[in-house]
């Protein structure tokens, strides 16, 4: 190509992006915008509630299953279908639009590939690799082909890639230019899905992993950071960001804790959570609850992935005991919502008080505004705790980060956060 045809290329690219995000001029290019899953419907809050809650049962219980079943299925990555926040990446010559779950469980990156053996029914058009000029299948001698658990030789590599639910993805290994922002990046490994098939990965083409192990894109580019933002659950509409590499906004504020791996999910991001406070109290928790085991159980993951955050069920129970004997209403059935504990707000009110939840990591004390804990039902004035049990590792999940600056430095291994206004960055 011309050096003429390709600079009228990225121009038009850059106007293409700037028609589609006319706010992100100040912006850096290595950011993408972030949507949430449920943008596209118009949901009460209560259906909101709930489709949030069966997303976190499912993935709860992958991770639960996987964390029990570590050793025997190593290389396997936990369930990421029911991601709750999409980014809009843009890949190949000239860009197509891919919608991404993002993951920081799993590590490939992979879209639905034309034409398809058997796809799941997406609502934007499939990757169309042959309009791609810079599109090209991997070799089977390719080193990120013998990542895989599974891979095989069809001219070039195939191969499948199966998440704990046995959602799957199976396809060629290809390279392409993938656009992070108006940042091109070329030679990209990612997954050519011709046969996929999972629960929840209906709103998107794919996903796109962002854990630890070579596959991924952080690991692919090198990244020593990558950080996100998160738009608050009851803003559907509005948009967040994830950024590759160190983002510009950091101003020192922020807290620092450790991140730690776990030999049995070398994918995931592990922080070490020490306590727990309610209201004025530190509930009483053994220290170990929420430790990492040896054998590679317990511990918990910071998760891109699960809506609510899930704690130990030793832990869990007497922090829903603090939240009770500290609120002051009667407290109502929440299986409507699919939560263990909410309360009946006064006839004359609908603003309500909770006590604190403040989660203190190594170094660091996430202390939680109100709505990343609790959240109001207004059509039946009733407020429910949003926090789950879980019998797994304990997941901190994307309903307790937002409307946070979340930095995941791997040069330090260090996770670094502080609150934000995702849409005002
Ligand atoms: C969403 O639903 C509400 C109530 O059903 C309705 O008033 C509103 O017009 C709907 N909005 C859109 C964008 O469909
Ligand atoms: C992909 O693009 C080619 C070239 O424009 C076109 O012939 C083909 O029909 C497209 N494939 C699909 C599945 O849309
Ligand atoms: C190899 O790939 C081609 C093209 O996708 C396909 O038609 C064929 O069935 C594959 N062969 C095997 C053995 O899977
Ligand atoms: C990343 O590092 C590896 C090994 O150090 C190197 O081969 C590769 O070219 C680097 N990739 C990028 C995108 O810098
Ligand atoms: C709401 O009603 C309760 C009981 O009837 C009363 O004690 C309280 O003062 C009222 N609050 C407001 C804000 O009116």
């Amino acid at each position: 190509m011309g050096l003429l045809s390709s600079l009228s290329l990225t121009i038009s690219i850059v106007i293409l992006l700037l028609c589609l995000y006319p706010n992100s001029l100040a912006t850096t290019s290595n950011r993408v915008e972030l949507t949430h899953v449920d943008a596209v419907a118009n949901l009460t809050t209560a259906e909101l509630l709930r489709r949030a809650v069966q997303r976190s049962q499912l993935r709860i219980s992958s991770l639960t299953a996987k964390a029990k079943l570590a050793g025997s299925l190593p290389a396997n990555p936990v369930h990421p279908g029911n991601g709750e926040y999409l980014a809009v990446l843009f890949i190949g010559t000239p860009p197509q639009e891919f919608l991404a779950i993002i993951d920081t469980g799993s590590d490939l990156a992979w879209t639905q590939c034309d034409p398809c053996v058997e796809c799941y029914y997406q609502p934007s058009p499939k990757f169309n690799s042959s309009i791609s000029s810079t599109f090209s299948y991997l070799p089977c001698s390719s080193k990120l082909c013998q990542a895989f658990q599974f891979h095989g030789c069809n001219q070039s590599c195939v191969y499948e890639y199966y998440y704990i639910d046995f959602s799957y993805t199976r396809g060629f290994l290809a390279a392409e230019t993938f656009y992070l922002g108006f940042n091109p990046v070329h030679n990209i490994a990612f997954g050519c899905g011709k046969n996929n098939d999972g629960a929840g990965f209906s709103q998107a083409g794919g996903i796109l992993g962002l854990g630890r192990g070579p596959l991924s894109l952080i690991s692919q580019l090198n990244l020593t950071r990558f950080a996100y933002c998160f738009i608050s659950f009851g803003r559907p509409d509005g948009r967040g960001f994830l950024v590759f590499g160190s983002p510009p906004n950091l101003d020192g504020t922020e807290q620092h804790t450790a991140m730690i791996q776990n030999p049995s999910m070398p994918s995931a991001y592990y922080v070490n959570l020490n306590g727990i406070t309610v209201g004025e109290t530190l509930v009483p928790i053994a220290s170990s609850t929420f430790e990492l085991s040896e054998d590679g159980t317990g511990g918990m993951v910071i998760d891109s992935g699960t809506t609510y955050t899930a704690l130990e069920e030793t832990g869990y129970e007497p922090v829903m005991q603090a939240f009770k004997s500290q609120v002051n209403l009667p407290s109502v059935d929440g299986s409507d919502f699919g939560l263990d504990l909410c309360f009946q707000l006064p006839s004359n009110s609908s603003s309500f008080q909770a006590p604190k939840l403040v989660f203190h990591f190594d170094g660091a004390d996430l202390d939680l505004p109100q709505e990343n804990y609790f959240v109001v039902d207004p059509a039946s004035a009733v407020v429910c705790l949003m926090l789950m049990s879980t019998t797994g590792p304990s997941v901190l999940g994307n309903l307790q980060q937002q409307n946070m600056l979340v930095v995941y430095d791997l040069e330090s291994e260090q996770l670094l956060f502080r609150p934000a206004q995702c849409d005002q960055m």
